[in-house]
């Protein structure tokens, strides 16, 4: 397939931090690719470079056929940018940052098309934008990154600071964008972001790429065993399961229910259902649990700060 995006051996340090430590990764054109990562891990550092924003120590890095670091306004015509952290024009209204934005473009979307999109109405469009509420600022971020049509989209936390109604706007936003045929980066902190829109997810941690794959893969999620938890009768306990199952038990229990590791949950159900129906007893509080995207990420950035230690490159720490 030929690439959006196309990183190697990426490489990017601050004095002693080495916030990108040899970074690889492709993006395909249409992809919506999810950026995950701890606080400090590298994501900003290497998504500015992709914009052509942030100077790189090594690698070799193509955004849309392009070096972004010499990128050509052609470039920067086809790409659109929310940066972590909100620009100025603070004292102008959502109205005239966007006309000034689209001014910037040779064919650039209606303003209010685009702000309407963002759900921003007519009354938040004659706001100073140094008025607006944070998520509303946000918006207006997304709105701008929107207004000159894109076809490549670099989204560093877009949603951070909105409330959930906003957040599910933003979701069927992005599915309009990628309906569209656009090429998304993303980076966000909300598992559930990353687990609805994205194709494909990778997560760095100490500037290194620790894992990658589809939000159903990653981290072996697909392979992982799913936990069965259930309420027998009283008078009757664990020790009471046919073998099979015994051997799927769980050591801890909580509130005296019992707790199966099963890597086939579907037939251990089966086979639950089966004995209790055969004996004829109830099981009840009946919960399946299948990891989820926040456990599988959890499980790799703690095993990555546990190596983290061996090669000095600090891991989940703060951005000054
Ligand atoms: N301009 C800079 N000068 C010095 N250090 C920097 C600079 N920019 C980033 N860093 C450091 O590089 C590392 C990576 O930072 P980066 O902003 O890329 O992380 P991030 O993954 O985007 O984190 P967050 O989730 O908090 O946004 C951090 O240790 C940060 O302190
Ligand atoms: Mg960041």
């Amino acid at each position: 397939m030929d690439m959006a995006i196309k990183v190697s051996g990426l490489r990017r340090s601050f004095g002693e931090v080495e916030a990108v430590a040899g970074v690889d990764l492709e993006v395909g054109h249409g992809e919506i690719f999810a950026f995950l990562g701890p606080n400090g891990a590298g994501k900003t550092t290497t998504i500015e470079i992709l914009e052509g924003f942030g100077e790189r120590d090594a690698g070799e890095v193509e955004v849309l056929g392009v070096d972004p670091a010499q990128a050509t306004s052609d470039w920067r015509q086809r790409v659109g940018i929310v940066m972590q952290e909100s620009p100025g024009e603070q004292e102008l209204t959502v109205r005239e940052v966007m006309e000034l934005y689209a001014g910037l473009y040779k064919a650039p979307r209606g303003v209010d098309e685009t702000l309407a999109q963002v759900g921003l109405d007519a009354e938040a469009a004659a706001k100073i934008a140094a008025t607006l509420s944070g998520g509303q600022r946000r918006r207006l971020d997304v709105a701008l990154a929107l207004v000159g049509d894109p076809e490549l989209i670099f989204l560093d936390e877009p949603t951070t600071g909105f409330d959930p109604a906003a957040r599910r706007d933003a979701w069927k936003m992005l599915d309009c964008l990628r309906e569209l045929g656009k090429t998304i980066f993303l980076t966000t902190h909300y598992m559930e972001e990353a687990e609805r829109l994205a194709d494909r997810i990778a997560v760095i941690a100490g500037g290194r790429i620790i894992d990658e794959g589809t939000p159903a893969t990653i981290g072996h999620r697909d392979l992982a065993a799913s936990e069965i938890i259930f309420a027998l009768p009283a008078g009757i306990g664990e020790g009471d399961l046919p073998e099979d199952l015994l051997a799927l038990a769980q050591p801890a229990r909580r509130d005296g229910r019992i707790e199966l590791h099963s890597a086939a949950p579907l037939a251990d159900l089966g086979r639950l259902g089966s004995w209790a129906d055969g004996r004829g007893l109830e099981v009840t509080e009946l919960e399946v649990h299948r990891p989820t995207l926040e456990d599988v990420y959890l499980r790799l950035t703690a095993e990555a700060a546990g190596v983290a230690g061996a090669n000095g490159n600090p891991i989940g720490e703060e951005v000054a």
